[in-house]
């Protein structure tokens, strides 16, 4: 089966399921921060693995959820969990679900992340909003699998993270007293995480931040036209600059910290954006 017959039929059953549920904005959650989600009505909930053709989340802190609903008159759809490729899904497979976004009517897209940091200025429990990102993953979730209806082969990325939503974004960020700033995202695969050595490199080439997922969504949001505002949550210091070890369990326990911050950040975003 092609994949677009594959999201065809998700998005088929989707809409079976939500009777013709138009989103606007779609929310990527991440690692532990599934909590942050505001209040939703009229709200349907569908387990990925009850969504044909759609993959399964398996990380401790992503649930597998697709929510509907409004927030405020605004429609919504949450992935609550992420596909990862280091979880050995294969990368062409990464681009299903943000096709099926695409396909179910999604305009904007706000991928969220938990990431370690290279700046001083953005401490465990900042924002980082994107500006950029360098794809150091060394792989694409649009090779080999081209169809012009998800967009052209070639595409633009001087703007990637649309200018409008990152200065609403940090707007927002100020309104609800969270530190934050924007900066570069630099993708790896994982599930390691990184080197000292390969940390003072990524910040040589100008990144700001580092992390294992949001590329290969942004790089399919973008393809199919999808506005895309990147919101990354610090929740430590990168390799080496960190004084004590990074673990998954310390990841999971800083985005418990930040869960409410996000939640405030993401009800003035939903109204805003
Ligand atoms: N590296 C990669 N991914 C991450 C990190 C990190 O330091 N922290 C949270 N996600």
């Amino acid at each position: 089966m092609t994949q677009l017959a594959v999201v065809k039929k998700a998005v088929a059953f989707i809409n079976k399921k939500t009777k013709n549920f138009q989103p606007e904005i779609a929310l990527i959650t991440g690692s532990g921060l599934a909590g942050s989600i505001p209040a939703l009505t009229q709200k349907i909930t569908l387990p990925y693995t009850s969504i044909p053709g759609f993959l399964r989340s398996t990380v401790p802190g992503h649930t597998g959820n697709l929510i509907f609903g409004k927030y405020k008159g605004r429609n919504i759809v949450v992935m609550q969990g992420r596909f990862h490729y280091y979880e050995g899904h294969p990368m062409k497979d990464l681009a299903i679900s943000i096709r099926t976004l695409k396909m179910l009517g999604v305009q904007k897209l706000l991928v969220s992340a938990a990431v370690g940091s290279m700046d001083m200025k953005l401490k465990p429990g900042s924002l980082c909003v994107l500006k950029d990102h360098i794809n150091f993953m060394c792989n694409n979730p649009l090779i080999g699998n081209h169809d012009p209806a998800f967009g052209p082969m070639f595409f633009d990325l001087t703007e990637a993270y649309d200018k409008t939503l990152r200065k609403t974004a940090l707007a927002a960020a100020k309104k609800a007293k969270i530190n934050a700033g924007e900066g570069v995202y630099l993708a790896v695969t994982g599930p390691n995480f990184e080197t000292p050595s390969e940390i003072q490199m990524f910040k040589r080439w100008g990144a700001t931040v580092v992390g294992m997922s949001v590329v290969p969504e942004v790089l399919t949001a973008r393809q199919c036209g999808i506005q895309v505002l990147g919101l990354t949550w610090v929740t430590n210091m990168g390799c080496g600059i960190s004084k004590t070890p990074l673990s998954h369990e310390e990841t999971i326990r800083e985005t418990k910290k930040i869960e409410g911050k996000f939640k405030d950040l993401l009800e003035i975003l939903f109204v805003k954006l």
